[in-house]
């Protein structure tokens, strides 16, 4: 096989060439082969394996309890689906906070044993030694900026982050600090647009947005909200592509129902 074939076709170089010529990057995320096969398919720049799968997958009310070998399991299968995106993998809550070396241990495993391309982890000045650590290992590493679900039960509630002025004025700063450090992009959550269009300006490493506005360098949404799928899940920043639920409901219905007039399966569907 030739390098060529063997390396993938979205990498961080590109990613940090697409910021500089205005390219906007399109992630989403994505737990499972089936899912990813289609997104990857659909010419998405980034599939994240994110954390969110407490959420959508597992039916937990926030991301705390995933573990890490969830998180493994997840994107296993997501790698075996993917030809051409950047995979990048959630490290769990606890399993890099205060430790650095518990940190590098976690991400190593992520790496060795799903495939995945790179980790996300969330915070700033306070995971510095973690970022650090894994970064020293060869590991790229995004940083996850403003809301930051891992820490839900510290803010109290799902609400835009970094509207008062001391956490407006320390997210610039993290963000420079993780571009600094040598990450190679970060998604910014939840927060005023005018924020994160001054940070995506002060920093030459991509800015990917979930409820950050337009002026950022990319975009990200979670897989069961954007098709739909989530019901009770419907803030402001989410622009929902399709009514899967609705499709879906309807289709099963309709199972139910054919078996039950014993319409399904018919001649043509037997042997
Ligand atoms: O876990 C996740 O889905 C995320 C996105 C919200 C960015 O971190």
């Amino acid at each position: 096989m030739s390098i060529h074939k063997q390396v993938k076709i979205v990498t961080t170089h590109q990613l940090k060439e697409m910021k500089a010529n205005g390219e906007k990057i399109a992630m989403l995320t994505a737990y499972d082969y089936s899912m990813a096969k289609i997104i990857d398919q659909a010419g998405i720049d980034i599939i994240l394996v994110g954390d969110s799968a407490s959420n959508v997958m597992a039916g937990n009310k926030t991301t705390l309890p995933i573990t890490l070998d969830h998180m493994i399991w997840h994107a296993t299968s997501v790698v075996k689906a993917v030809k051409r995106a950047f995979v990048v993998v959630d490290v769990p809550f606890g399993s890099y906070q205060g430790n650095s070396s518990e940190a590098l241990r976690s991400c190593i495993r992520i790496m060795k044993e799903s495939g995945g391309h790179a980790v996300k982890m969330e915070g700033g000045i306070e995971i510095k030694e973690s970022v650090q650590r894994v970064l020293s290992a060869g590991i790229p590493v995004m940083g996850h900026l403003g809301l930051t679900p891992q820490s839900i039960y510290k803010f109290g509630t799902y609400s835009v982050r970094a509207k008062e002025e001391e956490e407006a004025r320390k997210l610039p700063e993290d963000a420079r600090l993780l571009e600094q450090l040598g990450c190679f992009g970060i998604v910014l959550e939840k927060i005023p647009a005018d924020l994160a269009k001054r940070v995506a300006e002060s920093v030459e490493i991509p800015i990917i947005g979930i409820g950050a506005g337009p002026d950022v360098d990319g975009q990200v949404l979670v897989l069961h909200d954007m098709l739909g799928i989530t019901q009770d899940f419907k803030p402001r920043f989410l622009r929902q592509y399709a009514d899967l639920n609705k499709i879906m409901t309807e289709a099963f219905k309709n199972y139910v129902s054919d078996i039950k007039l014993k319409s399904f399966p018919n001649e043509r569907e037997s042997y």
